[in-house]
């Protein structure tokens, strides 16, 4: 039986700060979300994040060691009855086999308009290129490294004042805004 009725029981897999998780962990918050966030995993123990997911009640698990991290992680996935993954500024690449194994869907954030700007560096390649707009997409996560289907993207202007870091600022809030209702917009349509 799922823990939460009506709410789909969700990992969220972290690298670093954290920012997308808070505000994924806000959205499960809401009465109406359709999410309960179970379980915040991280390939690096000293993430930002795990100690916020922490303070939040949520359980968390962090590991270095890329073979342990992903049998693990599979492990407790299935522990848990989680039925949805969402990638917030997880900086591994997940492999084939652990995709085939979980089976559920996975979802990703990337900070750009793809199907421009696969990888890193979003930011400083959309300026370099003089873009006149940069943005965020969300995505289901596939083999092949961000190229899953887009369920949302926004964009923002690239101003000529714009250097990474102000880019980099003005992206991160649109992404807080997307993901939660591209959560809501997949969910709806499974
Ligand atoms: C975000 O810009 C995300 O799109 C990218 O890494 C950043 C992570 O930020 N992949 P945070 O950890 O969610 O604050």
């Amino acid at each position: 039986m799922e823990k939460y009725p009506g709410k789909k029981n969700t990992a969220v897999f972290i690298s670093g700060r954290g920012s997308n998780l808070k505000s994924l962990i806000k959205y499960s918050k809401k009465k109406n979300s359709l999410v309960k966030i179970i379980l915040v995993i991280s390939n690096n123990p000293s993430a930002e994040g795990l100690k916020y997911a922490s303070r939040s009640k949520i359980k968390i698990y962090g590991n270095k060691k890329k073979s342990n991290f992903e049998n693990k992680s599979l492990k407790l996935l299935k522990k848990y009855n989680i039925d949805l993954i969402c990638l917030a500024g997880f900086m591994k690449i997940l492999s084939g086999n652990f995709i085939k194994k979980f089976s559920k869907p996975i979802l990703n954030i990337h900070p750009s308009l793809l199907p421009k700007y696969k990888g890193l560096n979003t930011h400083e390649r959309a300026i370099k290129n003089k873009d006149r707009f940069a943005g965020a997409s969300i995505h289901k996560v596939t083999e092949k490294l961000d190229s899953g289907k887009v369920i949302l993207q926004k964009k923002v202007k690239i101003l000529k004042s714009d250097n990474v870091r102000s880019l980099e600022k003005k992206v991160l809030k649109i992404e807080h805004e997307i993901y939660p209702k591209a959560i809501e917009m997949f969910l709806a349509n499974l």
